[in-house]
């Protein structure tokens, strides 16, 4: 501590040896290049560190248009801050470079990218768009936190000399969140998009109806959204999406590179369209509204025609919504379906998916019933879950089920990470930082290969979750470290390092107005 101290104050000399005022001090440190969340694959730092000025542009020497797209969002970070004018130009030179494709770009696949920073230029070159785009947020947290605020702040600024090529571990690194139970507005889901892309999240998991809430409109059952979406949890007046709000979420989120992956929770979790639609409950009686928090009431009619009416044009209409390749049905807590009923449903509407050219996802009780062919399944468990449950889960992915990972007492956002946490749940115990970040998804689930594991996800759920500080003091600092779980290769995993690596991502969220739990598990720096 001491000795750190001491380093700050001799970074904070200025030229002649006087002292460089506070502000300057603190941005004048040059980030190590390895300070990076998620970590990189490879670090190499060396040579001299380049430092923008009111000369900087932004190259992207070829110009394809998302290139352009892509460097307009970085000079939306920059200008602010630094007040340069950064200009975006087609030709090749020095500055900040933004390269796609090209020599030596290959192996960085679909997302990777190569960072390469000198006197002269930092440059980024990937693939593919999204490799370019993940580089963007490496160059970012290289570079002072000052960097996030939105007004003009003092220099200089300088990224460490050396080279990082980096692509990611698993291709879904994924976030849920619920707009079920509290609504979020378009501008609201908007900013927890923006907060994912910071860590290289690449799917966004909405969780679009359950018992309190059916959150997008739909032509074909239109109560579903108007009166199922018309309360909360608490009774609140809930929301929905029209289709343009949708379209414009998955939009933000495809320029952000990620993708969207909706659930509509089946046959369970379905009392908002009950309530919707006398004709889909089995006694022909529409149940009222709820507002309560209790799981596991609710089940459509397994046996009626009329349910699979239902499911056909529900799924046709969000199938035509979704560019990407999962559909999300949900599946868990059915404990008002009999099993048999339960795989009949499932038989029943996984084709539907497939019919309207979407791959299954559905939560791991998925694996009691038949997935289809290549299905996913997201494990959720917890370690009170039963071996026997866990069994099933291991055997259907070694038939073939691919897992997304979301042990609920280490992935789910929503667990209080204390006993004095004051939102969230507890049901699966308190998770606290280290717990959510210590542990290995490769050999997670026992008898489980290693080569079924798609990837990781972070659900938050919003029983207790009303506002974006909310989602946010329950996201931050945990979600960062499932990111890097999803992103970074096993071997860089390290709570001592990753905590260091984490505590320096403090000031960027203060600068950027996320208020985050100030764990006391990490070394954050003096405010
Ligand atoms: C879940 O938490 N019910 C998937």
């Amino acid at each position: 501590m001491l000795f750190s101290l001491l380093l700050v104050a001799a970074a904070g000399m200025g030229a002649a040896g006087v002292p460089a005022a506070p502000r300057a001090q603190a941005a004048a440190a040059t980030a190590p290049l390895d300070r990076v969340v998620p970590a990189p694959a490879s670090v190499r730092p060396g040579g001299d560190p380049y430092t923008l000025t009111d000369r900087t542009g932004i190259r992207i020497p070829g110009g394809s248009a998302e290139a352009r797209r892509i460097a307009g969002y970085l000079a939306g970070v920059l200008r602010p801050s630094t007040g340069y004018a950064l200009p975006v130009t087609t030709r090749d030179g020095d500055g900040i470079v933004l390269r796609l494709g090209g020599r030596g770009t290959a192996g960085l696949g679909a997302e990777g990218y190569r960072l390469s920073s000198g006197s002269r230029a930092v440059t980024i070159s990937a693939a593919r768009p999204a490799g370019l785009f993940h580089g963007v947020q490496t160059l970012r947290q290289l570079l002072p936190t000052a960097v996030e605020r939105r007004t003009e702040q003092a220099g200089p600024w300088r990224v460490a000399g050396g080279t990082i090529a980096d692509t990611p571990r698993y291709a879904h690194r994924g976030a849920m969140l619920d707009v079920s139970r509290h609504f979020f507005t378009v501008a609201q889901v908007k900013r927890y998009i923006d907060e994912l892309a910071m860590y290289k999240v690449n799917r966004l998991h909405l969780h679009l109806s359950d018992d309190q809430g059916w959150r997008i409109a739909l032509k074909s059952w239109p109560r579903l959204a108007t009166y199922g979406g018309s309360t909360q949890v608490g009774g609140g007046p809930g929301g929905y999406y029209t289709k343009d709000d949708y379209r414009a979420i998955v939009r933000y989120a495809a320029d952000r590179y990620l993708t969207v992956v909706p659930e509509i929770d089946m046959p369970g979790h379905t009392n908002a369209a009950l309530a919707s639609y006398a004709e889909l409950n089995c006694n022909g009686q529409a149940p009222p509204l709820y507002t309560g928090t209790s799981v596991g009431f609710s089940s459509l009619c397994v046996p009626k025609k009329v349910t699979y009416d239902f499911i056909d044009d529900v799924i046709r209409e969000i199938a035509a919504l979704t560019p990407g390749r999962y559909l999300h049905i949900g599946g868990d807590e059915a404990h008002s379906t009999s099993h048999d009923d339960y795989v009949a449903f499932m038989d029943k509407v996984q084709p539907v998916v497939a019919k309207y050219g979407k791959t299954v996802i559905g939560w791991h009780q998925l694996t009691g019933a038949h997935p289809a062919k290549d299905a996913v399944a997201q494990y959720w468990g917890y370690d009170k879950t039963g071996a026997a449950e866990r069994a099933q889960v291991a055997d259907a992915a070694r038939n073939g089920t691919r897992l997304i990972l979301s042990p609920a007492d280490r992935a789910y956002l929503d667990m209080k990470y204390d006993k004095n946490t004051p939102l969230g749940l507890s049901w699966a115990g308190y998770v606290d930082v280290r717990r959510s970040y210590d542990w290995d998804p490769g050999s997670y689930l026992q008898g489980a290969p290693a080569d079924s594991v798609l990837g990781v996800e972070a659900p938050l759920w919003t029983e207790t979750l009303k506002t974006s500080a909310h989602l946010e003091y329950m996201a931050f600092p945990r979600l960062p470290g499932i990111a890097e779980l999803g992103w970074s290769p096993a071997g860089t995993h390290d709570w001592g390092a990753y905590k260091e690596r984490l505590a320096a991502q403090g000031p960027r969220w203060d600068a950027l107005g996320i208020d985050y739990y100030h764990s006391p598990e990490v070394p954050w720096p003096a405010r």
